[in-house]
C-alpha cells in the first residue's frame, strides 16, 4: 500500500495568520492549530471570544504563539501596542477554529459586537473558518442557511468532520483535526501548482441522469454531485481546465469550470465521448442510470381503474466510462472511475477496475452512515494500476473538499509516472 503523497505545496514560511477561537470545546485544539502553525514557519496572533476564554486560557495561547492574546475590543492598552485596523491590516489571512454557531450568524450579519467580528469586518485578507458544534446545531436550517451565505460571502469552510462528539452525539459538527486545518490554509496559500501551458484538460462527469418516463416522470437516483463538484473545484484550483458535464444538481458551477448540462444517460455519454479525446484526464464520477425507458410515452401515463400493476421495459444505457476508456490509445485520457459499494469495497473496486479498463478507481462504502451519497464527508478506498500490479491507498472519513484533492493529486501523480515512462 502506498503511503499518503506529501502535497508538493508551497510552504508557510512568513505568513501573518490571525486566528480566532471562539466558544466551543474544540478550543481545546487551538493550541496544537498555533504550534503547528509556529512549527510551519509563520507570525501567529490570536484572537479570543469572551466565551473561548472559558474552555482554554488566553495565558496557553500567549505562551504558544509568543505574542500577547487579544481579547477585548475595548482594551486602551493593547490598543495602543496594535490597534484593532492595524491588526486587521497586517493579517495574511484570518483563521477561526474553532467556530461556533452564534459567531457564524453573527458574521453572516456583519455585526461587529467584540473584537474578532470587528477584525472579520475590517480585514479584506482572505477568510477560513472551520465550524465546530453539535449534530443537530450544525444540520439546523438555520446553521445550513448561513454557513451557505458565509461561503457566498468568500469564506473557504474547512470542514466540519463527523464523527463522535463530546456531548456523546454522532454525526457532522465536530472540528477538522488541527493536521487537516493546517493543511487547509496550506493549500489556501499554494500557488496553483501546474503551469498554465502544461495544464492538463480534465473531464468530469457528476449529478445523476434522468430517465423520461413519460413528459413529466423520470427514474433517478439520490447522487448530489457534491463529490464530482468538489474534484473540478480542486482540479480548476490547481490550474487545470476543467469541463464538467453535470447531471441535474443545484450545485453553483465552480469558479473557472466550464459546464455542460446533461439530463439522461444518452446525453451525457455523447458529450462524454465528444470531450473525452481531446482529454487529459477523464472522471466519471457521475451516478448514470443503468437503465432507461425503451420507450418514454409520449403523454402522461394515465392510472387505470382496471389495473393495478403497471410494467414498464427498460433497456440498457451506455457504459459512458467503459466506452471512454476503451478509446484508441492516441484518444485515450487518464481514466478515473468511481464505485459505491454496500460490501466487500475493495473485491468489487478490483473487479470493476478491471472490467471497465479503467486507470484507478476511487471506492466508497455507501452504507456507512454520515457517508457518501448527499453527505458532505466521504471515505475511499484508491485503488491504480502499476505495471507491478494495483496499489491502493485509503484515506479515512474527510469532507469531500479534502478527499477531492487527494483524489486529484494522486491521479497528477500516476499521470507524471506513465508521461515519463517510469
Ligand atoms: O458499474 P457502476 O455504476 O458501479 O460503475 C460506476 C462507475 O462507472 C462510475 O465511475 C460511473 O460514473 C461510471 N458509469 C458510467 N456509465 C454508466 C454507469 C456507470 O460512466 N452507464
Amino acid at each position: 500500500m502506498a503511503s499518503l503523497p506529501q502535497s508538493g505545496f508551497s510552504s508557510l514560511a512568513g505568513k501573518r495568520l490571525l486566528l480566532g477561537v471562539s466558544a466551543g470545546i474544540a478550543a481545546y485544539k487551538s493550541a496544537l492549530i498555533v504550534r503547528l502553525l509556529k512549527q510551519a514557519g509563520c507570525e501567529v496572533r490570536v484572537v479570543m471570544t469572551d466565551g473561548a476564554q472559558a474552555f482554554i486560557t488566553p495565558l496557553t495561547l500567549q505562551a504558544l504563539s509568543g505574542e500577547p492574546v487579544r481579547t477585548s475590543l475595548l482594551d486602551p492598552e493593547a490598543e495602543a501596542g496594535m490597534g484593532h485596523i492595524e491588526l486587521a491590516r497586517w493579517a495574511d489571512a484570518i483563521v477561526i477554529a474553532p467556530a461556533t454557531a452564534d459567531l457564524i450568524a453573527r458574521l453572516v450579519h456583519g455585526m461587529a459586537d467584540d473584537l474578532l467580528t470587528t477584525l472579520c469586518l475590517a480585514s479584506e485578507a482572505p477568510r477560513l473558518i472551520a465550524p465546530a458544534m453539535n449534530q443537530a446545531m450544525w444540520r439546523h436550517t438555520a446553521t445550513q442557511r448561513n454557513v451557505a451565505q458565509l461561503a457566498a460571502d468568500g469564506w473557504q469552510l474547512i470542514g466540519p468532520a463527523a464523527g463522535d462528539q463530546a456531548c456523546g452525539d454522532v454525526g457532522p459538527g465536530r472540528m477538522s483535526e488541527p493536521e487537516e486545518i493546517i493543511e487547509a490554509i496550506r493549500r489556501h496559500f499554494a500557488p496553483p501548482p501546474i503551469a498554465p501551458q502544461d495544464a492538463p484538460h480534465v473531464v468530469i462527469t457528476a449529478g445523476p441522469t434522468r430517465e423520461a418516463l413519460d413528459p413529466v416522470r423520470y427514474l433517478s437516483n439520490h447522487s448530489s454531485g457534491k463529490m464530482g463538484y468538489a474534484l473540478a473545484t480542486e482540479a480548476a484550483r490547481q490550474g487545470a481546465r476543467v469541463t464538467l458535464i453535470s447531471g441535474p444538481v443545484s450545485l453553483p458551477t465552480p469558479a473557472g469550470v466550464e459546464r455542460i448540462e446533461v439530463e439522461t444517460a444518452l446525453q451525457m455519454h455523447a458529450a462524454a465521448l465528444r470531450l473525452a479525446p481531446e482529454a487529459t484526464v477523464f472522471i466519471g464520477c457521475a451516478a448514470v442510470a443503468d437503465y432507461r425507458a425503451e420507450n418514454a410515452a409520449e403523454h402522461k401515463l394515465k392510472k387505470s381503474d382496471d389495473r393495478d400493476t403497471l410494467t414498464l421495459t427498460l433497456v440498457k444505457n451506455p457504459d459512458i466510462i467503459a466506452d471512454v476508456a476503451a478509446l484508441p490509445i492516441e484518444q485515450r485520457p487518464f481514466v478515473v472511475g468511481f464505485a459505491a459499494e454496500t460490501q466487500d469495497v475493495e473485491r468489487y473496486a478490483q473487479d470493476k477496475l478491471a472490467r471497465k479498463g479503467l486507470d484507478m478507481i476511487v471506492a466508497n462504502d455507501v452504507s456507512q452512515q454520515g457517508l457518501g451519497f448527499g453527505s458532505d464527508d466521504n471515505a475511499a478506498l484508491l485503488l491504480w494500476r502499476t505495471p507491478l500490479g494495483n496499489e491502493q491507498l485509503s484515506a479515512p472519513p474527510q469532507p469531500k473538499t479534502q478527499l477531492a484533492a487527494l483524489i486529484f493529486q494522486q491521479t497528477l501523480a500516476q499521470l507524471s509516472l506513465i508521461s515519463s515512462g517510469a
